[in-house]
């Protein structure tokens, strides 16, 4: 198995993989301020909702690493600065809002301690962040494939894999662990516009794995749905709601309807850290709007005309009806929901 060093911390300085550059070239994105974080998460050299939680976190450790010639009062101030930015540069992956608050919980709760003892606190919680989230999404490949049949084919949404989380994945995390425990699994992966994370990352990971793929325009899926060509549909989430409904990646709700129509299971792959225990509904998700250029311009070339507007939600919700199962790393959660999910706070 190939191991993608989504984020990496070393000396100070984290490095990303610029997920603005795949598959074209393998770069490196290094931020060395909480500043160089918020951009790379605006800007989505990193994305994912768990990779955007852990990216964040170390975001958190190199403003403490900037303040700690403050004295206490100061660095206190500024920190909550630095993590009150943090906590905006995206709005709908509760995965980053989580990762943020457990961290201001780790700042309140040392809050007597020498600021350089917070420091050390800080970077070991990252660290934990980063470990954790790996080893979920390796209980969830393992738990998730036994929903997987010996010879299988799955539909994907948008980039769920190693450059989605800290690694291995969530979707494509039991994709991987279906292809490597022996099952003859076929992948199509949805190109998702408008940022293309299935054509450009799904792809990518899945060439570098060997695992049977192709690679289909959105539009392709209806069709294939119909004819009774997918066994199974693997997504992931940004935030998931008490009553299961789940935001993902725009286009993923389309999926869920043709699921439905059709009668193939459609599972949501998500970590507990996903799951938002503090709203009732999909309503009150936060849905990100982005730049108009992601859909009228690809790379540095515009293919739609001046003066048209447009609409780009980055996410969509599915309401839980829709939704076969959860699958987290404890175990997969089924209707009825609300009272299931209830069992994991
Ligand atoms: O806009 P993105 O690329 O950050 O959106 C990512 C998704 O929607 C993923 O499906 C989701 O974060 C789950 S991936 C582990």
């Amino acid at each position: 198995m190939k191991e993608i060093k989504t984020i990496e911390f070393k000396e100070d300085i984290l490095y990303l993989i610029d997920q603005r550059k795949l598959p074209i070239s393998y770069q490196i994105f290094e931020c060395r301020t909480y500043k160089d974080v918020d951009f790379a998460i605006k800007d989505m050299v990193v994305r994912g909702a768990p990779a955007i939680g852990a990216a964040a976190a170390y975001g958190v450790v190199l403003a403490a690493k900037e303040f700690s010639n403050d004295n206490k009062e100061e660095f206190l101030f500024n920190m909550n600065e630095a993590l009150e930015l943090l906590n905006k540069s995206r709005p709908t992956a509760v995965n980053l809002m989580w990762a943020i608050k457990r961290m201001k919980k780790l700042i309140a709760e040392n809050k007597d301690s020498a600021v350089k003892d917070i420091y050390k606190k800080i970077k070991k919680e990252a660290d934990l962040i980063l470990i954790e989230d790996i080893q979920t999404n390796k209980k969830m490949g393992q738990i998730g494939n036994e929903i997987v049949g010996n010879k299988s084919t799955i539909l994907t949404h948008c980039n769920t894999g190693a450059l989605a989380t800290a690694g291995f994945g969530t979707a494509l995390g039991v994709v991987r662990e279906a292809f490597y425990s022996g099952k003859d699994i076929f992948v199509y992966a949805d190109e998702t516009r408008p940022r293309l994370q299935g054509g450009r990352l799904t792809a990518w990971e899945l060439v570098q794995e060997g695992i049977p793929a192709k690679l289909i325009a959105d539009n392709a899926a209806a069709t294939l749905i119909r004819d009774g060509k997918i066994d199974l549909i693997l997504v992931g989430a940004d935030r998931i709601a008490l009553n299961g409904d789940t935001a993902n990646k725009i286009g993923t709700f389309m999926l869920s309807v043709l699921a439905k129509e059709y009668n193939v299971p459609f599972y949501i792959v998500a970590p507990t850290t996903t799951i938002d225990f503090d709203i009732e509904t999909g309503n009150q998700i936060d849905i990100e709007e982005r730049d108009s250029k992601e859909v009228t311009y690809i790379e540095n070339i515009r293919i739609a005309p001046e003066g048209i507007e447009v609409y780009n939600p980055a996410f969509d919700v599915t309401p839980n009806e829709n939704i076969t199962g959860i699958i987290t790393e404890r175990g997969i959660v089924k209707p009825p929901f609300k009272e299931n999910i209830l069992k994991l706070k």
